[in-house]
């Protein structure tokens, strides 16, 4: 295994990022998921002189990493260990809106991939694949304790891996799982190997999407996104599996239409109005020397919006830890009071 001061996360698609996201001096950005801070790092470069940084990562471990990173900037900077489907919470607390920019950079990082933390079958670990240590739920126990039924559905719906069944029964014979490579085995013997992706890849991704409810926080966060874009705001989404992509593609286009009424419907009865513009019609990918540089890039696609309402009557602020949102234009918008965060001021 690679030590952790020999891995460094290269960000993926940065130059596509910066252009999508138009960042210029002056901006205000978060960055949904620091990671090692490399989309960050480049951000601030861009938006300096007097550009400004909110950072957001569910791993307390990624974000020491990318203050480490960030440290020239800490000034112009706000980490924040947290979830980040808090991301409207988190921006009320810290009064930082509206922005120009969010990026959501999803997945994993090379630190948390070569590290003990489960995600990788590439060499042995408990498994336990949460992003964020404080959370209970491990994929131990959802391999351990869930239903053959329960079991074989993760594995179906989120890895959309077709013999969810004879992994999930195989699962059950054999348990307790407990470790990365005795469920990457036992995936093996069940189901055989064809080609050169490991027949374990599908039944991991699922396993760490169920752990870390990634879809549901998904689609919550990207809705809260667009109250928070200043007018010309722009949201950025990378993206690695075809399931976080639909979501992202479906969540855009839809906030894109001027009509949201069922296809046949003689006359518009919707009364929506469209609140992003699509950037690019086509996702951007990475270009062949990205890829070979780093092949982490080869699944990523790139989409991006920009905010075409001005919505700073959103909000109303109270002291404290209460924050009351009043929403005009959306419903999910709730009270919300955050707690337990932890924010780290870099200049601190
Ligand atoms: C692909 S890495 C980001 C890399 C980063 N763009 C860079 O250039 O270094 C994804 C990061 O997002 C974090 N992450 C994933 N889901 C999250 C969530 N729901 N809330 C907060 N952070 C999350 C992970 O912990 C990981 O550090």
């Amino acid at each position: 295994m690679e030590s952790k001061s020999t891995v460094s996360h290269k960000p993926v698609l940065l130059q596509e990022s910066l252009k999508a996201l138009a960042v210029e001096p002056g901006g205000r950005y978060v960055d949904c998921t620091l990671g090692g801070g490399g989309h960050a790092a480049a951000i601030l470069e861009k938006s300096s002189p007097g550009g400004q940084l909110l950072g957001i990562d569910a791993d307390p471990t990624a974000l020491e990493a990318a203050r480490e990173r960030l440290q020239v900037y800490k000034e112009y900077t706000l980490l924040v260990n947290e979830n980040f489907v808090n991301l409207q919470a988190i921006c009320l607390k810290l009064k930082f809106f509206p922005v120009n920019g969010i990026l959501i950079d999803l997945g994993l990082s090379s630190l948390q991939l070569s590290g003990d933390r489960g995600f990788s079958f590439q060499h042995d670990a408990p498994l336990d694949m949460r992003f964020n240590p404080d959370q209970k739920m491990t994929a131990a126990d959802i391999v351990n304790n869930s239903s053959e039924a329960k079991l074989a559905q993760i594995i179906r719906a989120y890895g959309e891996e077709s013999q969810s069944y004879r992994i999930a029964r195989a699962i059950i014979k054999e348990r307790p799982v407990t470790t990365t490579l005795q469920l990457a085995k036992l995936i093996e013997q069940t189901i055989g190997r064809k080609g050169k992706i490991h027949p374990a890849t599908k039944t991991f991704q699922a396993l760490r999407i169920a752990v870390n409810h990634e879809l549901e926080y998904l689609e919550s966060t990207l809705k809260q996104s667009i109250d928070l874009l200043g007018h010309g705001g722009r949201l950025v989404v990378i993206s690695y599996h075809s399931l976080e992509d639909r979501i992202v593609k479906q969540f855009m286009h839809q906030e894109a239409r001027e009509c949201i009424c069922p296809p046949h419907t003689p006359v518009c009865i919707c009364g929506h109005t469209p609140r992003l513009k699509l950037l690019n019609r086509k996702v951007i990918i990475a270009t062949e020397t990205e890829i070979k540089n780093n092949p982490r890039s080869r699944s990523a696609k790139l989409r991006a919006v920009e905010c075409i309402v001005s919505h700073s009557d959103n909000y109303a602020i109270t002291s404290g830890h209460h924050f009351v949102t009043i929403a005009k234009s959306t419903a999910w918008l709730r009270p919300v009071i955050l707690q337990k965060s932890k924010i780290i001021l870099l200049a601190a």
